[in-house]
């Protein structure tokens, strides 16, 4: 059987690292492409280099040109500019746009069967309107974030409970930003509700809700801590496990940014929701019941997005 074809459109921090992570569990061939000359055939060569030593199987060639990712099966996106201190990432939203207008015509042309993952911010306002540019059906467009905030939220739990990563399941929902919805209900230790470890006093609310907020700004504290750009090892790890999850048709319930149509009574949005990744891309949206707590958490997160798409129709009229 030939393998699978990666195409990882944006060769920086986190397309080096998700072309790294794919050679190394050996997940396909990998085109690395980017406007910048040099940058993508540079990473590659070293990335292929690195293939004697820890023996992987995978060519990695980079790539100026969009007829180099034609037949891709999986596109992961993630050309643009990443935010700065003080930058927030809607502030990401103009220079971002026009460049999914670009990546959004190369897929049409070159790989318009490609199952598509986009990581760039600001993120649901961009998977949104790379889905309107590539003109794909919304079951093969889907945008990381869930995956990573559930991440860093499942490691921050790990460390106020002293237990392993593993044991530790997170819910998050929502859109990208600052008002995304970590839910204590639907996270867990081993199957234990959160809200039952308050209960038996294995932490309390107050320490959750520091947890939560944490969560909550996680990009932002690396980004402080970096000083010249944002998180790229956890996110490009988040955004393979769901391409993984597609290639390998596992039918991994992630949580994904994913155009609503209806569910969670949202309609034509790209919101993170949980999501079933299998052969066929979205195989289904789960839809869970909310309290009125998480309902109200949701509406406001739900709205910041409306207000980015609002705000990408505003800057190209064609759009809406
Ligand atoms: N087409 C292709 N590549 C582009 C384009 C374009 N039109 N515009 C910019 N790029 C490339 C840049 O040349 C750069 O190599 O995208 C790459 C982005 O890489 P980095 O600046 O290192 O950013 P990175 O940390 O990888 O983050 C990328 O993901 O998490 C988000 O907010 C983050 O939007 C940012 C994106």
């Amino acid at each position: 059987m030939a393998r699978s074809k990666i195409a990882l459109i944006g060769a920086g921090q986190i397309g080096g690292t998700l072309a790294h992570l794919a050679a190394l569990k050996e997940l396909g061939d990998v085109v690395l492409f980017d406007i910048a000359e040099g940058t993508p055939q540079g990473k590659a060569l070293d990335l292929a280099e690195s293939g004697p030593v820890e023996g992987f199987n995978a060519s990695l060639k980079g790539a100026n040109s969009y007829a180099d990712i034609a037949g891709a099966d999986v596109i992961i996106v993630t050309a643009g500019v990443p935010r700065k201190p003080g930058m927030s990432r809607d502030d990401l939203l103009g220079i971002n746009l026009k460049v999914m207008d670009a990546v959004g015509d190369g897929i049409k042309q070159y790989a318009p069967d490609a199952f598509v993952i986009c990581i760039t911010n600001p993120l649901d306002a961009m998977v949104w309107a790379l889905q309107k540019a590539s003109g794909l059906s919304p079951t093969k467009i889907v945008g990381m974030a869930g995956v990573l905030d559930s991440a860093r939220f499942r490691y921050f739990l790990s460390e106020e409970f002293k237990v392993s990563v593993e044991d530790v399941t997170a819910f998050v929902l929502g859109g990208h930003g600052d008002d995304m919805v970590p839910s204590l209900r639907y996270s867990t230790v081993a199957g234990i509700p959160l809200t039952d470890l308050v209960k038996i006093g294995w932490t309390t609310q107050e320490r959750l809700d520091a947890i939560v907020d944490r969560t909550r700004k996680g990009g932002g504290e690396i980004v402080n801590l970096l000083k010249t750009g944002s998180a790229f090892y956890a996110p490009a790890a988040s955004a393979i496990a769901m391409a993984e999850s597609y290639l390998k048709d596992k039918r991994r319930v992630l949580p994904c940014a994913a155009q609503l149509n209806g569910e969670y009574g949202v309609d034509n949005l790209y919101v993170g929701v949980p999501v079933v990744i299998g052969a066929n891309g979205v195989e289904k949206i789960v839809e869970v019941a909310l309290d009125e707590t998480e309902k109200a958490m949701f509406a406001k997160s739900v709205a910041s997005v409306k207000g980015l798409v609002e705000a990408c129709k505003a800057i190209n009229p064609a759009l809406a």
